[in-house]
């Protein structure tokens, strides 16, 4: 039993009663402009680690920042690529700053983040499973709900497999997926045999409750594998499928109708929603549109994430301009693009074009998110770079998660880099360590701390023991360091507040001798 004489009274430690500490440590900051960064001098994929987590961070290179970034949303991604070690892939929110916030492992490979509302619930969605199929993916699709609960792992209908490349809500609360399925197509026309063999591409819509097929489009049904830009080279038999399409991704708009976009055509097409025959196409070989900059407009390559904006008559995309790292034929850079259709007209015109900086090409992946405000959120899929720029192209935040030697190796990747709104309420606690006299607190995930508060269980002559505030400490970070007194104990506990105050939750109760954690027997005092 612990001797009362061994707690101070309570005036000594109502003299540091909610004292802001001055030498709060939060994690290690990011780096800014660092040439040993890019150099390779951390590492490919620089990270940290934390004391009350097992979760490792990605520390980030900003290049350049602007509080015009900063709307209070999040930064999603999902690196992975062979020199991000398995306990540091997988779907990752990041703050305006770029500081961790929430982060999970244990889905094999994961691609495409992002929050979409389903039922009037807001979810973290994404895709996990094994990508190694030759550029797409065979998995699931997996729903987490505010509280990091899982709530749905879908697959396609049909008995296909779940594709990497899209997951994507309509308004209908239903589902766009991607789906890549061996077909058997007659390949004379490429010099191969009348039996030849494809990796089609597949649109389905799927009930997201349920799973049912609502509606689905076979490119091969509608293409001709002359169209393609991916050379058939030794593919084309059973097992060897030639991808000459390649979907990555799909839209629906209210009149029924889909966008995809196909990375070996070249093309964006639009889908009749009734009948499923092709609308327009534009870019590629069958190029419907008249260009009205130059060719422009039109000449994009192996292009990503078409979506489409300003009711319906701007496009957005990510011009890759390159299939290979190195090849005579790319494009000097990627760029983000906005491109306006007059579907009467049947003209293109570019709008604007987004362009790095350090005129950064992307052999595979990447997005172009035009945000609520605006900007244009540009994430670099095979390097580890995304960059969020004003409406007009101008730079304003860029920053690194792979060394710039990384890039052109896929030694660090994220599929898309996407920025959302977020609250995050885990139905976990808030997690500490104690070290060296001072508590490490962290919280995966809970997005409303505003200050931690240390806690001791005390007691005043005569009165019931009860839990005191004693240190006060704004978070900052993923993991808040708190330095303790050696006044504090035989009990502390740290808890989580809101911007109000209120307290959201608190970690275990320790037992803490005004060093370290101490082994105890006895039972906590009735706080
Ligand atoms: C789509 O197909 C349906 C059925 O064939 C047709 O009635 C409709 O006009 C088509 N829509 C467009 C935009 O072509
Ligand atoms: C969107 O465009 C359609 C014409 O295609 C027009 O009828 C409608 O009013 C427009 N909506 C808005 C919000 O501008
Ligand atoms: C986040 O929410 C704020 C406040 O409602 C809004 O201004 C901003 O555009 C939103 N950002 C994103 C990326 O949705």
């Amino acid at each position: 039993m612990f001797s009362r004489l061994h707690l101070l009274p309570n005036s000594i430690l109502l003299s540091f009663l909610l004292q802001n500490i001055a030498h709060v440590l939060a994690d290690l900051s990011p780096y800014f402009s660092d040439k040993k960064f890019d150099n390779g001098e951390y590492g490919s994929y620089p990270m940290q680690t934390f004391h009350s987590s097992d979760i490792v961070a990605p520390r980030i290179n900003i290049l350049s920042s602007s509080s015009r970034c900063d709307d209070g949303s999040y930064i999603l991604i999902t690196p992975r690529g062979h020199r991000v070690p398995d306990e540091a892939r997988g779907p990752m929110i990041l703050d305006h700053r770029g500081d961790l916030v929430w982060a999970v492992t244990g889905y094999e490979q994961t691609y495409d983040l992002m929050v979409q509302e389903y039922a009037g619930q807001q979810y973290l969605t994404f895709w996990g499973g094994n990508d190694a199929i030759g550029g797409h993916g065979a998995g699931h699709y997996y729903m987490i709900d505010s509280t990091y609960k899982q709530t749905s792992k879908v697959g396609a209908a049909s008995g296909m497999a779940a594709d990497l490349h899209e997951f994507r809500f309509t308004d209908e609360g239903t589902a766009l997926i991607t789906v890549y399925d061996v077909h058997q197509v007659d390949l004379t026309s490429v010099g191969k045999s009348k039996d030849g063999y494809v990796w089609d591409s597949v649109v389905q819509e799927i009930n997201i409750y349920n799973g049912e097929l609502l509606f689905q489009w076979r490119a091969s049904d509608h293409y001709n594998v002359v169209d393609s830009f991916h050379d058939v080279g030794d593919e084309g038999a059973q097992d060897t499928p030639w991808d000459f399409f390649h979907i990555n991704s799909i839209e629906k708009d209210p009149w029924g109708n889909y966008l995809v976009s196909s990375r070996y055509m070249h093309t964006i097409t639009y889908i009749n929603g009734t009948s499923g025959s092709i609308i327009w196409r534009l870019g590629g070989k069958r190029n419907d549109f008249k260009d009205l900059s130059n060719g422009r407009a039109t000449d994009f390559t192996f292009q990503h994430d078409a979506r489409w904006h300003h009711n319906y008559t701007v496009i957005s995309l990510f011009d890759n301009g390159a299939q290979y790292p190195s090849h005579d034929e790319n494009a000097p850079y990627s760029r983000g693009m906005k491109i306006a259709i007059d579907d009467e007209k049947m003209t293109a015109r570019l709008v604007t074009e987004y362009i790095n900086p350090e005129k950064l090409l992307s052999s595979s992946q990447g997005s172009t998110q035009v945000l609520p405000n605006g900007n244009v959120l540009v994430g670099y899929g095979y390097n580890g770079a995304f960059t969020e720029y004003a409406a007009n192209g101008d730079t304003l935040c860029d920053a690194h998660f792979g060394s710039a030697k990384s890039f052109h190796t896929g030694e660090v990747q994220s599929y898309r880099a996407m920025k959302f709104n977020w609250t995050g309420r885990p139905n976990t606690r808030p997690s500490m360590a104690i070290l060296d006299g001072s508590a490490y607190v962290s919280w995966n995930g809970a997005t409303e701390v505003h200050q931690w508060v240390v806690d001791n269980c005390d007691y005043e002559d005569g009165e019931e023991e009860s839990w005191r505030p004693v240190i006060n400490a704004k978070k900052n970070g993923f993991e808040t360091m708190i330095p303790l007194s050696k006044a504090l104990g035989p009990y502390i506990r740290i808890a989580a507040l809101d911007k109000a105050g209120r307290t959201i939750s608190t970690t275990e109760t320790v037992p803490f001798d005004g060093v370290r954690i101490f082994q105890s027997d006895v039972a906590p005092l009735l706080c």
